[in-house]
């Protein structure tokens, strides 16, 4: 093992949950430096998209993004780059209590904090003026800010690049030295959300895999160029290259030139966590070589397709996806859309969001049935590769039954029994989890991936929890029902509980979820995601 990777383990267990001994953060929050959830360039040329909510056009179906190349494909303009951004970072609604109002975005994000930010590199563009170079997204005013010129190597009109960054401020503030787990999770929801918001204008998300943080420092214009505030520095994260045409991949060999506008200060004082520094530090990419395509013979087949889920448009289900604060415990869900939705969760490079993640699987889900009709309540394991399977269940050390679910090979029964206490225990006591009618935990091959792939592979583990959660939050809402992110867990409870040996960290929860029928917080008002933008903008 490096040093990186040993630094990593050891911040990875110092920011663990543990019942009475929560990771060390600020303990009560200083509401005075609250980060600014809005990223500003000032000074830097803004370009108004067309404003969001216009339009008759549902697109397509949740379901028909099971197979995306079938789908039309439309052209890039000021109009389809405006749905592209509004379904990916974009505002969905505001929520408003007395005089508070806070806004809700298409990507679900820890503390609704947000730590990212997403940049776009474009071609030049038919009706948008002189538009080619790198643009920040400012969600709030659905506006690009032009940061820079493209000084060398051109876009092809087949494609652009998609940029996100991070700032660990903003989780910081509120969630101290675990944090940085937090971000990376965003970070894998919105490799989710441009999956799908890409997918349902017929286009396909495509993760970069090989650049190094550097490269895509320099692309982002965050390298030395990065003006932040000393404490609130914005971080490379990911490259995608959202490609229109088949087989006409977006050319990523571009340089910009300097970046114009100064970013705006998002707290007045900061509070340093310096683990997490360090383990920010130590997960850099280099450039690495592509991943190797995992042999499709080794993934476990997915559970049937049921008809009858996801009828939905996608465009309406991003709209309305919500984390549900409370699950009603006397809700039921059926058979058919359970097991869909976990189908989803195994990677089939045919559908969306697995046609863009080029890394084979890391993850198993441990699922908590609790009331799901025709499915006895139960801890179940959804293996998502066949060897990494047989790993886990050798290192479980549990008398599980390992019994096949009729119709859904990769779904084994280990225990059945209610287990709705326990999963609301493992999920720090957070009632979501045992009222939901499924929750789940994510199980990493952990110590072996960072071994065999460097420490930054932490980033890319905690990425495929990330997009596990965006599949099944919009899943959920496809079956007419809510999903939560829970970040907030007892890691070594949940270990303990599956037989898995705490000393060692060869797997490691990273993530947990729960699904449920919402029920609404009738404090808060809801307002439309865009109506304080000017009513004379350009609608789509
Ligand atoms: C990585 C991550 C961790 C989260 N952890 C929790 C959690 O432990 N408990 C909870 O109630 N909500 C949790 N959430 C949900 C967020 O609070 C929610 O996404 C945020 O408030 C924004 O609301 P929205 O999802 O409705 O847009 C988490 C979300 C993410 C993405």
């Amino acid at each position: 093992m490096s040093e990186e990777t040993d630094k990593l383990r050891a911040y990875h267990r110092l920011s663990m949950h543990r019942p009475g001994r929560p990771p060390p953060s600020p303990g009560s929050l200083d509401w005075k430096n609250q980060p600014d959830p809005f990223r500003r360039f000032a000074d830097a040329p803004l370009f108004d998209l067309p404003r969001p909510g216009g339009g008759s056009d549902d697109g397509p179906a949740l379901a028909a993004l099971d197979r995306p190349a079938d789908l039309p494909r439309q052209p890039l303009s000021p109009a389809s780059l405006s749905r592209f951004l509004e379904l990916s970072l974009g505002l969905t609604a505001w929520k408003q209590v007395g005089n508070n109002r806070w806004a809700l975005r298409a990507n679900p994000s820890s503390g609704n904090l947000h730590p990212s930010e997403g940049y776009v590199i474009l071609p030049p563009i038919e009706d948008a003026g002189d538009e080619a170079g790198l643009h920040h997204y400012a969600p709030e005013r659905h506006a690009l800010e032009k940061r820079a010129r493209i000084v060398q190597g051109e876009l092809s009109a087949g494609g652009f690049l998609f940029g996100l960054s991070a700032i660990p401020w903003r989780e910081s503030w509120k969630y101290g030295e675990r944090a940085l787990r937090y971000c990376l999770l965003d970070a894998g929801h919105v490799l989710g959300t441009i999956s799908y918001a890409a997918a349902t204008l017929g286009w396909r998300a495509r993760l970069v895999a090989e650049i190094s943080d550097g490269e895509l420092a320099r692309l982002l214009g965050l390298d030395e160029a990065d003006q932040s505030a000393p404490g609130e520095p914005e971080v490379a994260e990911f490259l995608a290259r959202i490609e229109l045409a088949k087989d006409e991949p977006a050319n990523q060999a571009v340089k910009i030139g300097p970046p114009r506008g100064r970013p705006n200060r998002l707290s007045s004082a900061h509070r340093d966590w310096p683990e997490m520094a360090a383990a920010r530090l130590a997960l850099s990419k280099p450039q690495t070589d592509p991943p190797p395509s995992p042999p499709p013979a080794a993934l476990l087949g997915p559970p049937p397709k049921t008809p009858g889920a996801a009828r939905q448009a996608a465009r309406e289900v991003i709209r309305q996806r919500r984390s549900a604060t409370g699950m009603d415990p006397r809700m039921h869900m059926a058979r058919g859309p359970f097991l869909r939705m976990l189908g989803r969760c195994v990677p089939d490079p045919q559908t969306v969001p697995w046609n863009g993640f080029p890394y084979p699987p890391r993850i198993a889900l441990a699922v908590f049935v609790h009331r799901v009709r025709g499915v006895a309540p139960g801890l179940y394991l959804l293996g998502r590769d066949e060897a990494r399977r047989a790993a886990l269940g050798q290192a479980m050390d549990k008398p599980f039954q390992w019994k096949a679910v009729d119709g859904c090979s990769a779904l084994h029964l280990l225990a059945p029994g209610d287990h709705r206490r326990l999963a609301r225990g493992l999920a720090c006591g957070q009632e979501i989890a045992g009222d939901g009618v499924f929750s789940v935990a994510m199980i990493a091959d952990f110590a072996a991936t960072l071994e065999a792939e460097g420490a930054w592979a932490y980033r890319r583990l905690h990425w495929e929890a990330g997009l596990l959660g965006q599949i099944l939050y919009l899943e959920a809402v496809g079956a007419g029902l809510s999903a939560t992110g829970i970040g907030a867990f007892f890691d070594q409870e949940t270990h303990a509980f599956l037989g898995l040996d705490r000393q060692s960290d060869a797997w490691q929860c990273l993530y947990q979820l729960s699904v449920g029928a919402a029920v609404p917080d009738r404090r808060l008002a809801t307002l439309p995601a865009y109506h304080h933008l000017a009513a004379d903008r350009d609608a789509l």
